[in-house]
């Protein structure tokens, strides 16, 4: 289980994380909503090691991940598909795969049959440059970039960020077969409602740097949340 306690985060002199709890179980989704702006990324980035944190915890299975960096965040476990999916444009999307096997030994640089299974498209597309692709091949390609790594951790953030109904139709039934796995923690940043309320198992509202809101499916109330993540 990914536990984060406390979490504060700084850019400069500006504090955008308040003191952020959450925790993330394996075979589970955990939706992290909010306003634009509100620490959303800040929070998924600190906990990739992509951005220092300044206080609080974040542990692993009760191990602490004490102020990793990217590589040993991801190293741990931890992989982050970033907002705006960050896909290498003069990569194909065989390389971009393989930027994957960064984390793994060298015994394991192979691009898993499954991969493609759940992504059949990026099989056709193998050798096209990765700029090359529709936005939202782009974000299947940055999913399965992710999974190469076999994570114990999978961060997704904002997935269905200008994407069409289609392919969200395809991210969301990836991210329920990726849970019914079992053995993943899955956090999804989204401000799509209707795509985490029918997707997760629980859910955390953030607002200005802080949780607002939280609970499980089943238990927290539709518009008590949809209140916190509307203007
Ligand atoms: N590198 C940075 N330097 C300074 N300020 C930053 C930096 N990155 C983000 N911020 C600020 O931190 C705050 C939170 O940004 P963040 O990207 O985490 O929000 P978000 O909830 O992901 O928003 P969105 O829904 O638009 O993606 C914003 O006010 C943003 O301007
Ligand atoms: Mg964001």
């Amino acid at each position: 289980m990914l536990s984060v306690e406390n979490l504060t985060l700084h850019y400069g002199q500006s504090q955008i994380l308040h003191g952020i709890s959450l925790t993330a179980e394996p075979g589970k989704v955990t939706a992290v909503t909010g306003t634009n702006g509100v620490g959303k990324t800040s929070l998924l980035k600190a906990i990739a090691g992509r951005h220092p944190y300044s206080g609080g915890s974040i542990t692993l299975d009760g191990k602490p991940l004490d102020h990793l960096n990217a590589f040993q965040a991801g190293r741990a476990g931890i992989a982050y598909v970033p907002q705006g999916r960050e896909v290498f444009p003069l990569m194909t999307v065989q390389e971009n795969l393989e930027t994957g096997f960064a984390c793994l030994p060298k015994s394991e640089h192979k691009v898993p049959e499954h991969i493609f299974e759940l992504f059949p498209i990026l099989k056709d597309f193998l050798q096209r440059r990765g700029g090359d692709l529709s936005g939202g091949q782009q974000q299947q390609l940055a999913i399965a970039r992710a999974l190469i790594m076999k994570p114990r951790v999978l961060l997704l953030d904002e997935p269905t960020e200008g994407i069409q109904p289609n392919i969200i139709q395809q991210i969301g039934r990836v991210i329920s077969q990726l849970r019914s796995q079992g053995d993943m923690a899955i956090i999804l940043v989204e401000q799509y409602f209707d795509f985490m309320w029918g997707l997760a198992d629980s859910f955390v509202a953030v607002t200005r740097g802080e949780v607002a809101l939280s609970g499980k499916a089943g238990e927290i109330d539709r518009e008590a949340l949809l209140a916190k993540v509307s203007i």
